[in-house]
């Protein structure tokens, strides 16, 4: 499996990868219809903006299965709110269910946060869905739960919770 940083013509294939791991993580956690509403087309409007209006520390990265296929990325850059603990964050973390528990996470966050150090960020949050059990990854990984929130995601409100490295050398790199 090979990890390498992602480009423009990326964009369909990060798009694809999005809404699937969006359709199979979120089925029990967001209405079945907003699912079924996402489409490859937007997302990669969406990611198409995104290296476009690539800011010199936001970055992403792909994995890629033996066959060249984009099954997973990652992205991360300066944490967004100007939070004064915690500089650096995951933006998003998806892979393909098929490829899920076979260390490509952690490879993944430990490729963004091993970016982030080459900009002298060594801490990083990242939010994630309360219920989604990916908490548990990143628990494995020494994330500390610093954090919570409500957000509106389609029609329901639900609850998003902070997990943050004071220093992702330990553990996580
Ligand atoms: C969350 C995610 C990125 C983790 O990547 P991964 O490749 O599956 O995880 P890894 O194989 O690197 O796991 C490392 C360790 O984290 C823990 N872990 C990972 N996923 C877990 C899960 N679903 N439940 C419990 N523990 C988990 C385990 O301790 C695991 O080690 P083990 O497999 O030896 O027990 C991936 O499963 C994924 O894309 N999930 C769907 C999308 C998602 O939820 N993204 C996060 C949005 S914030």
């Amino acid at each position: 499996m090979l990890i390498r940083e992602a480009n423009l013509t990326d964009a369909p294939a990060i798009a694809k990868v999005h809404v699937d791991a969006w359709r199979t993580t979120y089925r029990n956690l967001m209405p079945a219809e907003f699912l079924a509403d996402l489409s490859y087309e937007a997302r990669e409007k969406m990611w198409i903006k995104i290296f476009s209006n690539m800011a010199e520390f936001n970055f992403t990265y792909v994995a890629e299965n033996e066959i060249g296929q984009i099954v997973g990325f990652a992205s991360g850059g300066q944490e967004r709110t100007g939070d004064r603990l915690y500089q650096g964050e995951l933006y998003a973390i998806y892979i393909l269910e098929n490829y899920q528990r076979q260390g490509l996470g952690h490879r993944l966050i430990s490729t963004v946060a091993k970016r982030l150090l080459q900009s002298d960020i060594s801490s990083m949050l990242v939010w994630v869905l309360a219920d989604n059990p990916a908490s548990r990854f990143y628990q494995s990984l020494g994330g500390q739960q610093v954090n919570q929130k409500q957000v509106e995601i389609g029609t329901v409100q639900l609850v998003e919770v902070a997990y943050a490295w004071t220093d992702t050398r330990t553990g996580l790199i």
